[in-house]
């Protein structure tokens, strides 16, 4: 399954970064280009890498959408 539809990034190439020794979001994006373009893909990732049991860092993009915090 596609996960970032901008660098054509699966759960597999995530998995095997995850297994290569990526154990953050961000090195996961560092390690297969995902999440470097629109940032829709960044929870998605997250997802991923907590799947595979490892601990979150920080997301990477800067572009992600702003989330009006006193509407939620
Ligand atoms: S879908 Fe991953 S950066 Fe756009």
């Amino acid at each position: 399954m596609i996960v970032c539809h901008c660098r054509v990034v699966t759960d597999r190439d995530v998995a095997d970064a995850v297994q290569a020794g990526a154990r953050s979001v961000a090195g996961v994006c560092r390690s297969t280009g995902a999440g470097r373009d629109c940032g829709a893909c960044v929870f998605s990732l997250k997802r991923l890498v907590c799947e595979h049991g490892t601990t979150l860092v920080a997301p990477v993009p800067d572009v992600l959408p702003e989330v009006d915090v006193a509407a939620s």
